[in-house]
């Protein structure tokens, strides 16, 4: 549309100017300089991203991630799952479905986002990273440009994304957990555990403290037990680290757990009344009571994380 501006009276002429000044602030700027990442518009919408690790393995993160999941997708929510445990990647094990491609065909330029994605249960968008992360380092500038458009693309059409990044405290994990906004810290109530867990808090500390940080206590015998394994380490982490952990809840020991694994099928949907799957339902009630007020999006935390490894 061309508009004259000249032609119509001096005030009417000054709001065509600012509705036309309005659009053009509203269209996504998307050339960048070349080797500059992509300028993200102001209200751009970004997905919740949940990085979720555990100091020791075998705790359950990855039915809990998978679960969690599906009781967000049964509330309505866009829901992604990265699998970016590099050691024991075994989501496809739990959903019984394999992503053929993963984040290195991305970075490679060989595939799009949206071409890595399986659909899982509940409309769940399942995605690998494969060593992706050990790649951003290596990878030419102009792919990452790309890379980071397209997330935050996906950032628009995916409401939360959980990434599993595996346990301990290696290369691969702490990049995704020093880089997160909100983290989610999976332990069990055994010593070992919990001991692994607080070196986990302990290195998160140092790097990012601005991060939300929430644990999960798995395979308890009561929540009772729970509250009381995070309130220790809630004490040793507000005491020796200056950091204020928050408690998202416990799941309970549960023999459909172990079931639902052996038949490749989510207790969600096999089990929806069983008590994992009901304290699972409690931790997604306090993660969507409490969302961030300017969630990071998942073209924020890959940029954190180039950032971070320069
Ligand atoms: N709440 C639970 N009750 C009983 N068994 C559980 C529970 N959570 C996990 N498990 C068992 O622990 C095993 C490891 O869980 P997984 O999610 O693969 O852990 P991680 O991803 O941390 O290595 C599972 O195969 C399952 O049998
Ligand atoms: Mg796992």
């Amino acid at each position: 549309m061309s508009v004259n501006v000249e032609s119509v009276p001096r005030d009417q002429a000054e709001k065509l100017r600012q509705l036309m000044a309005g659009r053009e602030e509203r269209r996504p700027r998307l050339l960048g300089r070349p080797g500059q990442l992509l300028a993200e518009p102001e209200k751009a919408p970004r997905t919740r991203v949940l990085t979720v690790a555990s100091g020791k393995g075998g705790v359950g993160k990855t039915n809990l991630v998978v679960n969690l999941g599906i009781a967000l997708a049964q509330r309505g929510l866009r829901v992604g799952i990265l699998d970016a445990d590099l050691g024991l990647a075994n989501i496809d094990i739990v959903l019984g479905m394999v992503p053929p491609y993963n984040l290195v065909h991305v970075l490679r330029g060989e595939k799009a986002l949206t071409e890595i994605m399986v659909r899982g249960p509940e409309g769940v968008q399942v995605f690998a990273g494969g060593s992706g992360v050990y790649e951003l380092a290596n990878v030419a500038q102009w792919h990452l440009d790309r890379f980071i458009a397209g997330l935050r693309e996906l950032d628009g059409e995916m409401d939360i994304c959980l990434i599993d990044t595996g346990a301990g405290v290696g290369r691969q994990v702490m990049s995704f957990v020093d880089a997160a906004q909100e983290a989610v810290i999976i332990t069990t109530p055994e010593p070992t555990a919990v001991t692994d867990a607080y070196g986990l808090v302990k290195m998160l500390s140092l790097h990012n403290q601005e991060a939300t940080v929430r644990i999960v206590v798995n395979m308890v015998e009561s929540q009772a037990e729970g509250k009381a394994v995070f309130e220790r380490l809630r004490a040793v982490s507000h005491r020796f680290l200056g950091l204020d952990i928050e408690y998202l809840g416990s799941v309970e020991r549960d023999g459909v757990v172990a079931k639902a694994v052996r038949d490749q099928r989510p207790f969600m949907i096999s089990n929806p009344h069983s008590r994992a799957a009901q304290a699972i339902q409690r931790l997604a009630d306090v993660l969507t009571a409490r969302p961030p007020a300017r969630p990071q999006g998942l073209g924020g935390i890959f940029q954190k994380m180039l950032r971070l490894s320069r």
